[in-house]
Formats: C-alpha cells, structure tokens, sequence
C-alpha cells in the first residue's frame, strides 16, 4: 500500500506531487506528505488526505521533491509517522512503500549509534541507514544500495538529499516506474500522476536502483548499470479524470460497456497456452472482487468445457499442500497485490506454468507470471473495482471461448449491448429498501452465487451497511435466524435448471418477512408476483446474465451509497492495492 511519487525538472515540484498524490490516493489515504529540495529539505507532511486539505503543501520551493500518500502499517496514521522521514541532519528524506521487516533490529542498532527517532514508523530505519552510509562516501545511489542491503522485506523508496541534484529510487516487491518527459523525469508507484506529462516509461524491476536527475536516468542491478526498456502507454489522461461525473466509480461503472468490448477484441488472437487444450489441471488463485471472477470462471469452465478447476484465495494458498503441475491462473486488477504474487511465485517453484490477468501494464505480476494477459479497462481510480472485474470477466469468458472452438464469439462481441440497456435502469425502489437496511442479503446459485458475493462485497464497501453474498440454499442452514423486515434479500434467480428451486427459496424467505428483489429475465412472469420488487434483465444466455446482473448490483450499491452519503471513491480503512500479506 501507501503511492509515492518524485519530481525532478525545471518546474516547481510541489504541485506536480501535490497533484500526483491526489491520483495515488487509492493506494492509501491516511496521512499525506511531501518534501523538496531548495538549499535545505523543506517537509509538509500531515494526517488526513490530501485531496481534502493540501494545505500549503503545494507551496515548498525547489524543483525537485518527494511526495507520499499513506496506508498505515506502523505507527498509527498522525502527522510524526506520515511520510517523508528526515535523517537526524535533515539534509535527506525518503518516502517508502513496503514494509521492512527487521526494522526493529535496525533501530536498536542505530539507536546505539545514537539516532534520533521521530516516528514509530518501520520506514525511518532507512534514512538513518542512508544517513550513516552518505557520510562514509558521500554517493547518494552507493548509499541507498548499501542501506536496502541491510533490509529484509518489501520497498518501493526515493531519496532526497539537500546537495544533490539526484533522487535516488530503489525497488524490492513494490512497484515503481520512471516517467521520462522534456527536461524532467518522475517516478511513482504506477502512471497516473505521469499521465499527462509523457507517455514514455520504464518500469523498474526487483533489486533496481536508480539515479534520476531531470535529463538522465541511470539504472544499476548488482552495482552493475543496466538498461530497461523505454515503453510506451497507451492510457491517456482523460481517463483518470472524473469527466463530469460525481464519483469516479459511476464513471467507470458507465464505462463498462466499451470496457467489455475493448477487452473481447483486445484478446481476440490471445494464444492460449497449449494448457488449455492439453486439459491439465487449471488452479485459480485471487484476492477480493478478482477472487469472484475466478469463481464465475470455475463455473463456467466446469459447465461450459466440462473441465474442472481448483480455485483458491491467494492468501490460503501457500498453506495448502500446492499443485506440481499444470496451470495456475493469477488474477489481480492491479498486479501488485502482495498474496496474489505471493501465490504465483510458490506456484512457480512447483514448476506449475503460471498466467496472469492484470489491468496494469508492468506491473509486478507481468515480470513473476510466464504468460500475461491484459484487460483493458483503464486506469481504475474508485477503490471499488467495477469495470476492472467485468473486464477480468471479460478475459475468463473469452478463455473459456477459446476453449470451446470459438463458438461464443458472436454472443461475447455483443454482450455490451445488454451492458448498455442496464445502465439505464430505474432502480430507486430497491434503493429505497437497502438504504435503511439492517443487513442485506445477496442469493445466487451456480455462476450467480460469485456474482451474488460480488454484489454484496460491493454493498458493504461503500454503503458501510453490512451484506452477506450467499449460495441461495444455505441460508436456511442458519441465516435465516437473521431474516425480517430489516434485512431484504437480493435474489438473482435465472431461468435454468435452478430457477424452480430458486423460486422455492425466494418463497421462504418472503414468509420470514424479508422484503425481496428479484433480479430475472425480461419476461418472467413468476418473480413480480412474489417479490417485492422485480428488475428484468436482458440477456438470453448465461454471458450475458452474469454481466448484466453484475451491473445492476454495482448500481445497487453505488446509489445506496450515495443516498447515504457515502465517501464512495474513498471508503474509511480501505486501499485499493493491497500490498501487504
Ligand atoms: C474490490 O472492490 C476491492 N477493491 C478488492 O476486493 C480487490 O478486488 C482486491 O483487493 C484484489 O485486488 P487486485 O485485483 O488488484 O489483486
């Protein structure tokens, strides 16, 4: 967790990080801070978020800084343990993203030495250690080398030090990307707060260290200079801004439709590995909403190519005993979430051929995983995922296309039609019962059980109202206890082979005195005798029913948030890119 971004060229740089930090935001909000170089290093820093009280951040002097946005692990969220942490001389600062895990050794060490703490944060360690290493030689990047030897743990980090005109940047297990612009370079936790000044990157890989002053950048690997590859981005600036609309979710929830075609077209030629045909065992490995999409794909793939699949949380993985052959598919929006790759590496040590499915060009999972799939969904700023999930469902379906000879090509290219006709539903009325709700619950069998998990987890997110996803014939193996006129319950009842036992369920749960929202097909007849309220879907197979009931639910959530009043791009206690285990 926690986005850090540096600036170095001919502007000020205080209000190139402010504004950077504003789009890091999703990575951590509890506290911001920034620092530049002018002479002396100047230091702002502040509990909070800085989109809502930059204060005069924006204001420091020098055309070169460091800026953090942060997501507490050590030390609780205050203005002593935001970031930037200065040395005891104060001529360097350093931001950090990662977790050091014998920061507690290292203090004592240094403590003896006689530093000065003045955060409880695990980050200060570092800039002490650069402190000591700088004053032996007085080369910043050879510093910052012989300090993250001393580190075990994960770092993202960028050095500033009052008399040179470098920032040093170093990389282990988080991600980091260079910005390489007209006489000025950045480097940030990904590229938004890039976006708009170059499309030329580089992306740094594990063990990196880099000496980036505004016309050059200088890389080295195991004290050896190294080149990495200048790519290019195809993001483009409008797509992280808001456009008119109050949040960015609704935007992107709006998006969804040109998101699910893009990325049916964008992986039309995909070559699957021979391990699709080959039949061998597939696993699944995700965290969260991508979790969910895994489990509409193991569906899916089971009833569709009759081939089954193990799908695991990322985080229970490594304790199982793991697969020693076959396909393990990694799906994460951001490819950066640290169970997720933690998966796939363990994975990978069991010889297991490993795929990855990721929004984020570069991102960690892309180096880790022997195939990548890209969405194409765009920069996703709301910490809820919404057209990050239905692009990841837009990758699963066409695998499972693939799989099956092509044959629902027609129906995957035409799906955003029916995604198009649900965003302009009315649904006030279910609104209406969820926003005083005492809980809500969400019922689905076969592939509308992960899409009823994923309506709830979106629920909950936003709307801070609890909701529970469940399988619709568990609930009365003890959730029905909870059921009355307090806890309505969103019920995804498709035709199929479970429609008859669904309708039985919904049933039971009316006599228990929940109100009930059914969503069906258009033309049903049955569901708006016996529920509450009725949303019809288009969509006359099972594609195109997972999408557009996904759709609805995140609409759900999104206008009951907003009803509520809801900080919904921002929820309290949440980061979008979990990078910690
Ligand atoms: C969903 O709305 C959440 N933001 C969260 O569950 C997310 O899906 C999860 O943290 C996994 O993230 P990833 O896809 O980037 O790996």
């Amino acid at each position: 967790m926690c986005g850090i971004i540096g600036y170095t060229g001919k502007k000020n740089a205080a209000p190139i990080l402010v504004e950077g930090l504003k789009k890091l935001e999703y990575r951590g909000y509890d506290s911001f801070g920034i620092a530049t170089a002018d002479g002396a290093i100047s230091v702002i820093k502040k509990e909070g978020r800085i989109s809502n009280h930059a204060g005069n951040a924006g204001t420091l002097k020098g055309t070169r800084g460091i800026g953090h946005t942060r997501w507490a692990t050590h030390g609780i969220p205050n203005d002593k343990n935001a970031h930037p942490h200065t040395d005891c001389t104060n001529r360097i600062a350093l931001v950090h993203n990662g977790i050091i895990e014998n920061y507690a050794e290292l203090k004592r060490e240094l403590i003896k030495r006689g530093h000065v703490f003045r955060s409880d944060t695990d980050t200060e360690a570092i800039v002490h250690l650069v402190e000591e290493e700088y004053a032996k030689q007085h080369d910043l990047p050879e510093a910052v080398r012989a300090a993250v030897s001393r580190l075990k743990g994960s770092y993202a980090l960028l050095v500033l030090a009052s008399d040179e005109e470098t920032i040093v940047a170093a990389r282990m297990a988080s991600p980091l990307v260079l910005g390489i612009g007209d006489a000025e370079t950045f480097i940030a936790s990904d590229i938004t707060p890039m976006l708009e000044y170059t499309e030329r990157v580089i992306f740094l890989d594990d063990g990196d260290i880099a000496a980036v002053t505004r016309d050059d950048v200088s890389i080295y690997h195991n004290c050896e200079r190294v080149e990495r590859p200048v790519e290019l981005i195809d993001w483009s600036v409008e797509d992280g801004k808001k456009g008119g609309f109050a949040h960015y979710m609704v935007k992107e929830i709006y998006e969804q439709p040109q998101v699910f075609y893009n990325t049916i077209r964008g992986t039309d030629d995909a070559s699957l590995p021979d391990y699709y045909r080959m039949k061998d065992p597939i696993t699944i490995v995700a965290c969260g909403s991508s979790y969910h999409a895994g489990m509409v794909f193991k569906y899916l793939l089971e009833e569709c190519c009759q081939v089954p699949a193990r799908l695991d949380y990322a985080s229970e993985f490594r304790y199982y005993p793991s697969p020693a052959s076959g396909l393990v598919i990694g799906i994460t929006q951001s490819g950066e979430t640290a169970d997720t790759l933690v998966a796939l590496r363990l994975a990978k040590a069991h010889n297991c051929h490993t795929l990855a499915i990721t929004n984020v060009l570069g991102s960690t999972v892309t180096r880790l995983a022997d195939t990548t799939f890209y969405m194409r969904a765009g920069p996703e700023i709301s910490v809820a995922a919404t057209k990050s999930f239905i692009a990841q469902l837009a990758v699963l379906m066409q695998i499972i296309n693939k799989f099956c000879g092509n044959n629902h090509s027609d129906t995957l290219l035409d799906a955003h039609t029916a995604i198009e006709e649900v965003l302009l539903m009315d649904i006030s009325e279910t609104v209406a019962l969820c926003e005083n709700a005492r809980s809500i619950f969400y019922v689905g069998r076969g592939p509308f059980y992960p899409v009823a998990l994923e309506g709830a987890l979106k629920m909950k997110e936003i709307s801070y109202i609890h909701a529970e996803g469940y399988a619709a014939g568990e609930l009365k193996h003890g959730p029905f206890a909870l059921l009355s006129d307090k806890t309505p319950v969103i019920a995804l009842c498709m035709p199929g082979e479970t429609y008859d036992v669904m309708i039985s369920n919904i049933k039971e749960m009316k006599a228990r005195g929940s109100p009930v929202i059914a969503i069906g097909r258009n033309g049903d007849t049955n569901l708006p005798e016996i529920c509450d309220v009725f949303i019809p879907l288009p969509g006359a197979n099972i594609f195109t029913q997972i999408l557009t009931a996904t759709v609805v639910l995140q609409l759900i959530a999104y206008h009951t948030a907003e009803t509520l009043g809801r900080d919904i791009d921002r929820p309290r206690n949440l980061a979008k890119s979990v990078t910690v285990e």
